[in-house]
């Protein structure tokens, strides 16, 4: 049976590392597998959760259509769109609200994240806190389910978000349905080695912690520099140092064949100076991304191309 593979990105920053390794890489990988159908979009209304700023929104759903498109996306195969160009998700969204548990939504990770911050704050525990952000998990259940996906390949931080688009697809079948299966239910879809790719200070890779290596911006001058600040324990060239753990490896197995991650660590067990570790992970990331960077400046050169490819998916 044909697969439908379906995955969203929020346009509020400028893609890196972790966004391309973690969702863009794997799924544009899952579009050129046979029987496989895959939707590919833009959450731009889920960007209004976050960011007040519109011309950020729009810089950066420019970016992301063409990084999506230059790291290889082909929209003849991919239905490729924005979700603001979409009104029927907005509605689905409204329909499935009405058949959401509020104790759920208050259960959602992102919500009581918020929620701690307040208490420890010795705010009123929803302060600040806007409907977008308490109802963010349906509004991405209708993504999903608009278009009946089976699988939607997430970060693990997206999981549960996954499970409330289930729990709702079932509530919405059992009461609807009329004994059919009238929504699929979706299937998360994690890539198992590398979903959390650390960033600079060996935490996940995140724009909230200001440790992102940067994916096609700033050119290999940004690339380089951002390397050139990954933390490393201090063991001086020479001394053996343990690959394991070492989150400069970690970011270097994402890009690397089995041998290539073997001999890196080989070489550092035997002293390599991360100084020359550095060097060769950049040569590894830049040697892959480089023929994709022309592309995504040509492409950033020329938004009218970019607009006709969004609204061709989503007609
Ligand atoms: N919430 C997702 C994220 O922050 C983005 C997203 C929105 C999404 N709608 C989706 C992902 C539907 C998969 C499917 O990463």
């Amino acid at each position: 049976m044909t697969q439908r593979v379906l995955t969203g990105i929020t346009t509020t920053g400028t893609p890196h590392l972790g966004n391309y390794v973690g969702a863009i890489r794997p799924a544009i990988a899952a579009s050129r597998t046979p029987d496989v159908e895959s939707f590919l979009f833009l959450a731009d209304y889920h960007a209004l959760i976050k960011c007040d700023d519109p011309s950020r929104i729009e810089r950066s759903r420019q970016q992301l259509a063409a990084t999506w498109l230059a790291a290889g996306l082909d929209p003849e195969r991919v239905t490729f769109y924005r979700q603001s160009d979409i009104p029927e998700i907005p509605e689905l969204t409204w329909l499935l609200t009405c058949v959401t548990a509020k104790g759920q939504m208050n259960r959602a990770h992102a919500y009581k994240a918020s929620v701690d911050v307040n208490v420890a704050a010795g705010e009123d525990a929803d302060a600040g806190i806007n409907m977008g952000l308490y109802c963010y998990p349906i509004l991405m259940a209708a993504d999903i389910l608009m278009f009946n996906a089976h699988q939607v390949p997430v970060g693990r931080d997206q999981i549960q978000h996954i499970e409330m688009a289930r729990d709702v697809a079932q509530r919405f079948n059992h009461l609807y349905g009329g004994g059919r299966e009238f929504f699929v239910l979706p299937e998360a879809a994690i890539e198992p080695d590398m979903a959390l790719l650390p960033g600079l200070d060996g935490r996940k890779m995140s724009k909230s912690y200001d440790n992102v290596i940067p994916l096609f911006e700033g050119g290999a001058k940004a690339l380089k520099e951002a390397i050139a600040r990954i933390v490393t324990d201090s063991k001086l060239p020479g001394e053996p140092k343990e690959p394991e753990g070492a989150h400069l490896v970690t970011l270097f197995d994402a890009f690397a064949t089995p041998e290539q991650a073997a001999a890196f660590r080989t070489e550092l067990r035997a002293g390599l100076a991360w100084g020359e570790a550095k060097q060769r992970l950049f040569e590894l990331i830049d040697g892959q991304l480089a023929p994709m960077r022309a592309r995504y400046e040509t492409l950033m050169a020329q938004p009218a191309e970019l607009e006709a490819i969004l609204l061709a998916g989503a007609a």
